[in-house]
């Protein structure tokens, strides 16, 4: 299935604040090697067939290039980010502008919430992280607004900050519905409370189960379409389980875009209409 993809080119991308482990402000950014990376993983997506659309970075916004942090999309309607951290705040107003001039049915988020970093849709379920970012009181307006189950995910390792740093929904993430796409999870359980790991056993009990080795490379960081799997090529474990379930990896390098602390799913925002 054909999806559509908003992403946002790392014109401005640097690392001048840490709000995450994975940022270093005194270790230097090659801005032209993220974007040429950045656009491997455009070309990579339209090669797969898929539609890619973009907004305008702004300058002064280095964290813009991760675009799926900009908002929610889940049937045509966009629900913003509101982000914990003042350096970001910008972005929220910006991409919810991008959705309105785009005739997105748009909706204002009352709760702090960092976009598809930490939603991430898995069949007639919203699976929602938080812990370090996006707030649990969003979930009610979350569960209310899509008429979905909100299933609230405690992420206690800083380096797994967003949930889309620790799980990636392999099928079942675009909004067809259970009964048309069985959904089909990858996590790294360590990432997560006892009690939401015990969640997710009782939910995906043939879930794949990322080592850490995968994880500390952010190789759940991953973008898939239900066949292919944009991965982090350090992410070898991965790449092999992936493998043995039918699916096809699709290693893209994006190295210098972790230097602030994501990968390829982070640069890539699903709009579902
Ligand atoms: N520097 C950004 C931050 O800490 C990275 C965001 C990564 N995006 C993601 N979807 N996990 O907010």
């Amino acid at each position: 299935m054909t999806r559509r993809y908003l992403m946002c080119r790392p014109t401005y991308f640097t690392v001048s604040y840490q709000i995450n482990p994975w940022m270093d402000t005194s270790r230097p950014v090659d801005t032209a090697r993220a974007i040429s990376q950045w656009e491997r993983l455009r070309d990579v997506h339209r090669d797969l067939g898929h539609e890619v659309v973009l907004i305008e970075p702004l300058t002064g916004l280095p964290d813009m290039v991760y675009a799926a942090n900009g908002a929610t999309v889940v049937d045509g309607t966009a629900y913003s980010a509101l982000f914990k951290h003042p350096e970001r705040a910008a972005e929220g107003p910006a991409y919810l502008a991008w959705f309105a001039e785009h005739d997105f049915a748009t909706r204002e988020a009352r709760h702090i919430n960092e976009g598809e970093g930490d939603l991430l849709l898995a069949g007639d379920r919203i699976l929602a992280g938080y812990g370090f970012r996006s707030e649990r009181s969003s979930h009610a307006e979350i569960a209310s607004l899509w008429h979905r189950e909100v299933v609230s995910l405690e992420l206690v390792d800083p380096r797994f900050y967003h949930l889309d740093t620790a799980l990636t929904v392999l099928r079942g993430d675009d909004g067809a519905g259970p009964d048309q796409t069985p959904v089909d999870v990858a996590y790294y359980p360590e990432a997560f409370s006892p009690e939401s790991r015990a969640r997710l056993e009782a939910l995906f009990p043939d879930a794949l189960r990322a080592t850490e080795a995968d994880a500390v490379v952010l190789g759940l960081n991953s973008v898939s379409d239900g066949e292919h799997v944009v991965i982090n090529p350090a992410a070898t474990d991965y790449a092999g389980a992936l493998r043995d379930r039918g699916y096809e990896p699709v290693p893209v390098d994006t190295s210098e875009l972790l230097l602030g602390g994501g990968g390829a799913k982070c640069c890539t925002l699903v709009l579902r209409s």
